[in-house]
């Protein structure tokens, strides 16, 4: 019998899981006997099918067989104008289309800057907890993790900051917290950055899912009013996508950053995909041009706001013994901190997938999984009154927690 190479020891323990973390997620949420608070999914019933349908046909009669060819690697000229244009609006300062590079949502943007930027061993200052796909979208480089303070008061804030490849932020509404950084600590971070001398990675999918009035100036629009003139030049990396405000499966992401950069990061960009597709990329600016998003978004926002407060006032009544939380002004998800210690959520999710209810437990958000006592719920992807069950189910397996824990009431 052969036996088949081994792949690279860094993927073989990741790898011989068989699926991903993520994967499990998403099956667990195609199940319909499970209410699934665990995916990071928009709501599908009002992604817009007959605009999309539309702008496909406008696209096709305005470029023909152009955008089924390959097309440049940095993506359709037209939209990383218009994406361009969009940051000189709402920035102050011009951005030009050497200053985009479109990717294949921003999840791609995530894997080129950890193969461009960072070497094995190398230090990557992140919020914890943070988004699981960078963690696994950078396992491959090997990289060692510190965690930013967003108050940078922690001790070796400095010196983690010196000897960083970069920052990774997520200042809006951040996966899996809710979190909006108030702009003074974004603008200190900037300071420190600066200082410093290293890369920002700005991740801002969830800039368009704003409840509670604006999120404010992004790090990237800090930079650029310091900055104002000359070609854009600085340390701030920004991912952006138009999965949270049309439809994550047209895979339409965007980077902007310093022209070199983007140069280089195409170069990475080539060796894995070729280039994004075309094809949605003009149905994208169809979309943008005849201000489709634009109007869209509030209606998401006014159902997504819906959800969370239904979701919230439910865990109120059900939950708040056991967790706490902010009610997010923003985004798509509750994080929820237990209050009591015997809350493992690790060992909770076997109990809640027995009462036919997912979460995502802390630990995965973390890459030394330490993290056990806090959970991330989603509330975008399913109506109030399935949000209420799943939240009853919640109660339930909490309960059975308890229970199971020699001298504790439930
Ligand atoms: C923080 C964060 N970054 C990036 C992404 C990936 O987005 P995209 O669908 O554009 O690849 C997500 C997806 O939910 C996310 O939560």
């Amino acid at each position: 019998m052969t036996q088949s190479p081994s792949p690279r020891p860094a993927f073989a323990s990741w790898l011989s899981t068989g699926n991903s973390i993520t994967q499990q997620f998403m099956a667990i949420g195609g199940r319909p006997d499970v209410v699934s608070l665990a995916g990071g999914l928009p709501a599908s019933e009002i992604y817009p099918v007959e605009a999309i349908a539309a702008a496909q046909e406008r696209a096709l009669t305005r470029w023909g067989t152009q955008i089924l060819e390959y097309g440049a690697i940095e993506g359709l000229p037209a939209l990383r104008a218009a994406i361009a244009e969009r940051f000189s609006a709402a920035t102050g300062r011009r951005f030009g289309p050497e200053n985009v590079l479109l990717t294949t949502g921003a999840m791609q943007g995530l894997d080129l800057v950890g193969k461009t930027l960072v070497d094995p061993g190398e230090l990557i200052l992140s919020q914890f907890p943070t988004y699981l796909g960078a963690l696994d979208a950078w396992r491959p480089r090997m990289p060692r993790y510190e965690r930013l303070d967003w108050s940078l008061e922690a001790p070796g804030q400095d010196a983690a900051l010196r000897q960083a490849k970069f920052v990774y932020a997520v200042p809006n509404y951040s996966n899996p917290t809710g979190v909006l950084v108030p702009q003074d600590q974004r603008a200190a971070l900037l300071d420190k950055v600066e200082a410093a001398g290293t890369w920002l990675l700005e991740d801002d999918p969830y800039l368009p899912l704003q409840f509670d009035g604006p999120a404010g100036p992004s790090l990237l629009a800090h930079h650029a009013q310091r900055h104002p003139n000359g070609a854009y030049a600085g340390p701030v990396i920004y991912l952006g996508t138009l999965s949270k405000s049309l439809a994550p499966g047209l895979r339409v992401g965007w980077v902007v950053a310093e022209a070199s950069l983007i140069a280089t990061l195409a170069l990475a960009k080539q060796s894995t995909d070729i280039a994004s597709s075309l094809l949605t990329q003009a149905i994208a600016l169809e979309m943008i041009e005849s201000n489709f998003e634009a109007q869209h978004i509030p209606k998401i926002v006014a159902t997504y706001r819906e959800r969370r407060d239904a979701l919230c006032a439910a865990a109120t009544t059900h939950l708040s013994d056991w967790f706490e939380w902010e009610v997010p002004p923003g985004g798509m998800f509750v994080w929820m901190r237990a209050k009591d210690e015997a809350i493992d959520t690790d060992a909770l999710y076997t109990h809640a997938l027995a009462e036919n209810v997912a979460f995502v437990p802390s630990s995965v958000f973390d890459p030394s999984g330490a993290l056990k006592s806090a959970m991330r719920v989603n509330f975008t992807r399913s109506p109030p009154e399935v949000l209420v069950e799943g939240v009853l189910r919640l109660e339930r397996a909490v309960r059975r927690l308890l229970a199971e824990r020699p001298g504790r009431a439930a």
